[in-house]
Order: structure tokens, then sequence, then C-alpha cells
């Protein structure tokens, strides 16, 4: 049976990083039902993101590097849905210093917090699939050895690490949930975002592709929904907790693949050249979400086809960000 994660109902609940792509998406989710706070600094996240939201929430701008504010804030909760973070690959080759600080003592600050939170119920972690490096086998499953290929799958990978060292001495109610290439209305489309937004922002101005190498690179990607919906059994489903889940859709295309659908949702011809492949991105990525769907009852409802004409739908109402970063 498919799970819908409907239980979270008058929950005081913490969203960091609930003003960008996939936490606002979770706030959208939770607000008409919760009370949801909102902690982001607003660095990649953008208040146009909780539109639909934003009276329902309260909004507390901040740090997750602020250890005062993090702890004032986490005291107020049962819920926590941790998704701050300096994101991507190659963001943080630009600035790995900046990447650890943000990841890896935003956590710190929040496990911390955590400690003297006796009402905590659960602290789902947003992780990534980045933290595998290229893969020795497909589908990855959650035992795939862990060997992270940019600053930002080390943040990451140290980060899901704190946390369960945190589960294991103080027995605090940890999961976390490794997305692989999310996409979806909202995305950042800058030069640091991944192949979807990119490639509909570009098409939707009407702008050739660049494709880093050949294009026959594999992604799995997870559109939106599935993710919010894997948050909320990640939070509500006792079996979770101390457990780690790859969530995505155990389905691969590859980036000329991407490209043909995207022709065909969008009816544009969508030119493209190469460009040479970049460090710090593996060639194919492919998740075994067995353990999601036993333990959580996840299972992904939206194909790629379909995500990308929601999400190009989405763009046509102004729906993504345009590059801003
Ligand atoms: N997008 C993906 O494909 C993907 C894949 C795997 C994991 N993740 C993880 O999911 C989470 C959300 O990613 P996203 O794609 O929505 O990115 P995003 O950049 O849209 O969201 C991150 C949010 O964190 C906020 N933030 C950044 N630094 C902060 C700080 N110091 N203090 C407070 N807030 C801060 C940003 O302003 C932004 O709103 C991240 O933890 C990311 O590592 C994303």
């Amino acid at each position: 049976m498919v799970e819908q994660a409907t239980e979270l109902k008058g929950k005081n609940i913490l969203v960091t990083g609930g003003a960008g792509f996939i936490g606002s998406h979770i706030v959208d989710r939770l607000a008409p039902d919760n009370n949801v706070f909102l902690l982001d600094n607003l660095f990649n996240g953008s208040l146009d993101n909780l539109s639909k939201s934003k009276d329902m929430i309260t909004f507390v701008k901040g740090d997750i590097r602020d250890k005062e504010l993090v702890a004032e804030t986490v005291a107020r909760v049962e819920y926590i849905f941790h998704l701050a973070a300096h994101v991507g690959n190659i963001r943080s080759l630009k600035d790995p210093y900046f990447d650890m600080e943000v990841n890896i003592k935003g956590m710190l600050n929040l496990l911390e917090a955590c400690r003297s939170n006796p009402n905590l119920k659960r602290l789902v972690y947003s992780s990534s699939g980045a933290i595998f490096g290229e893969a020795k086998y497909l589908p990855i499953d959650e035992e795939h050895p862990l060997n992270p290929e940019s600053p930002y799958a080390v943040s990451k990978l140290a980060a899901e690490k704190y946390a369960f060292a945190y589960h294991k001495v103080y027995g605090l109610p940890v999961t976390a949930v490794r997305y692989f290439n999310a996409y979806g209305p909202r995305q950042d489309s800058s030069e640091y975002a991944n192949a979807v937004s990119i490639f509909l922002s570009r098409t939707l101005k009407g702008e050739p592709l660049t494709v880093f190498g050949d294009g026959e690179q594999t992604r799995d990607f997870i559109f939106i929904s599935d993710i919010v919906n894997a948050n909320v059994l990640a939070a509500t489903r006792p079996a979770a907790i101390g457990e780690i889940f790859n969530i995505s859709t155990g389905e691969v295309h590859s980036i000329k693949q991407l490209i043909e659908i995207i022709r065909e949702v969008t009816g544009k011809e969508v030119p493209y050249s190469h460009q040479p492949f970049r460090k710090g991105e593996v060639k194919h990525s492919k998740a075994n979400i067995d353990k999601a769907k036993k333990l959580l009852g996840y299972r992904p409802q939206t194909g790629l086809k379909e995500g990308i004409r929601l999400t190009w739908e989405a763009m046509g109402r102004g729906g993504n960000k345009d590059g801003r970063r």
C-alpha cells in the first residue's frame, strides 16, 4: 500500500532551510495543520518560495551557525526537518571552508540544541546521494561504500555521521534521508544548480544547453512531491528512528534522454553543445530504494516526464528562480 504522509497535525515543527527549494515544499505541506517555525538566512532561499504559507508560519531569519538562535528555536519544537545547507558540489569547490562551516557546524549546533530538548520526537536530516561518490555497483543501496568526491559531499556525510553519533550516545531520535537528483518547481537554476532546472530555464529563455561530457552519464531524478512525502514518512514512522534511507525513484535517465523528454514536453528544439566533464561529479547514479519501501512504505509516484511537465508548467507561471546567484 502507498503510504500518504498525513499524520503530522497540531505539532510544533522546525524546518531549517525552509525558504529553499525542497524546504519550502515541506513547509507548504505542513503549514496548514501544524505550528511551523522556519529558520533560514535567505543565503539561497527566497520569501517568494513561501507565498502559499507565509501567513501560516513563524519565520526566523537567521543563520544555522548561530548557536544561541538555533538553541532558542529548537527549544520550541518537537519535530525538525534539517535542510539548511550550502548546497552543491561545484559551489563547495569554490568555497570549501564556508561549506564546512554551514553544513557541519550547523548540524552540530542543531544536535547540541536537541540534547537539551526533552520534547523532541524526530530530527529528519536531508542528506545526499553525493556521499557515495562514483558507484562501485548499481543500484546503490544504503550499504554501498561512502567515497564522497567533493567538499560538499564530505560535509553532508560528516553531518550525517554527527547525527548518528548523537543518536548512539544520547539517544536522539534521528533519521536521514539521502536524496539523489531532486528537481521540481522553485529549484535554483543558477550555474550551481542541477541539469533539470538549468536545462528548463535555458529552454524557457530560448538559449542552447551545455552538456558536460558525452551526455551518456545517468542520474536518478526525483520529483519534489516524492521527497516531501519521504520526509513526512521519515518523521512519523517509528521504524525510521536511527535509520538512513536512500530516497529516489530507482529509475535512471541519461542526460541525452533527459533532453529528449524536455523536447517532447516543451515542444521546443532544445539545441546543445558539449563541454568536458566537470570535476566532483559522478558518471552514474541509481538508487536502491527497497529499504524506504519496506520500512517507510515510501513509493515514488511521479515519473520523469510527468515531473518535467509539472515543473515546466510552474516555470511558465514564474515558479522557478532564475539564476540569481
Ligand atoms: N537539490 C538536490 O538535488 C538535493 C539532493 C540531495 C540533498 N539535498 C539537500 O537538501 C537540502 C535542501 O536543498 P535544496 O536543493 O532545497 O537547496 P536550497 O539552496 O534551495 O535550500 C537550502 C536553504 O538553506 C538556506 N541556508 C543556507 N545557508 C544557511 C545558513 N547558514 N543558515 C540558515 N539557512 C541557510 C538557504 O537560504 C536555502 O533556503 C540541503 O540540505 C541539500 O544538501 C538536495
